[in-house]
């Protein structure tokens, strides 16, 4: 682990992230621990780590920067200091396994909800849990759980999202596909409102896909879906598909229509939006 400085107590050098300011924005008292640091590899990992020894639902890792965070596929994700949003929170929930993707849609959710509130800036969702702005990727969530037996011990929800980055922050390859709040507004905002904002929301919603089960997220996916409706290219381990992404199913999967009209249900997969 990289230089790691427990700033629970507030003492952050950003002054725009800290705890302290994190706990007065939130609405209930269901996150039970808020935790940040200055710098950690991976909130996730760290998470990981945490819960391993001892899992405590409910718990949140935030990081000013991270040496090596991760995304999908393998994939880093840029996390420089002083900007962004980089969070993971610990979750034991009482759901079967398959309902897992669910998690992971309650946070996408959560975190356009609160950026349209907090910014009034107009995410979607492409499939399966990128968050968008105007067609760039604005942030991302990779949700990582031990389970054993059908049952999930823990899961670990984590959450970037590109608050104050500017285009220089973002490697060459990345400048055309990715983009941040400040990008989109024109204006800079104070992380702790937009992280306290999202745990609020992932809060009701995580509430929701307990007591109600997944149906309620299904519908607020698919309205707030970029890729239903779109003309797409999927790229899956052994092979590249191209159709119209009809429909999300009730499993999360997408449902493809191909040239031959054929329909291929897809469960992941990096997926390009054509028109
Ligand atoms: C994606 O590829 O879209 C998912 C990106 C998830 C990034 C977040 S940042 C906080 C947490 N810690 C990590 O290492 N990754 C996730």
């Amino acid at each position: 682990m990289s230089k790691v400085q427990n700033l629970e107590d507030g003492h952050i050098e950003s002054r725009d992230l800290s705890s302290h300011a994190i706990i007065a924005g939130l609405r209930s008292d269901f996150w039970k621990k808020i935790i940040c640091y200055e710098s950690v590899d991976s909130t996730n990992e760290f998470a990981l780590a945490l819960s391993l020894k001892s899992p405590e639902s409910r718990t949140v890792i935030i990081a000013d920067s991270q040496a090596k965070g991760r995304g999908r596929l393998g994939r880093v994700w840029v996390s420089p200091p002083g900007r962004n949003i980089y969070m993971s929170a610990v979750l034991i929930p009482e759901i079967e396994l398959r309902d897992v993707t669910f998690l992971t849609v309650a946070a996408a959710l959560a975190c356009a909800s609160a950026l349209r509130s907090k910014t009034g800036l107009i995410a979607n969702i492409k499939w399966p849990n990128d968050l968008m702005a105007r067609g760039k990727k604005i942030g991302g969530i990779l949700t990582e759980l031990r389970s054993g037996h059908d049952k999930i011990k823990f899961a670990v929800v984590g959450i970037g999202i590109n608050v104050n980055s500017g285009g220089e922050d973002f490697p060459e390859e990345l400048g055309h596909i990715a983009t941040s709040v400040k990008e989109e507004t024109g204006r800079y905002y104070s992380r702790s409102g937009i992280v306290a904002e999202v745990l609020n929301e992932l809060e009701q919603r995580y509430e929701k896909l307990i007591n109600e089960g997944r149906f309620p997220l299904l519908e607020e996916w698919r309205i707030l879906s970029s890729t239903i409706g779109k003309r797409v290219r999927i790229t899956l381990c052994t092979e590249v598909l191209s159709g119209l992404a009809e429909d999300i199913d009730k499993e999360g999967m997408l449902v493809l229509k191909l040239a031959s009209g054929e329909r291929r249900r897809i469960s992941a997969g990096d997926l390009t939006e054509l028109r």
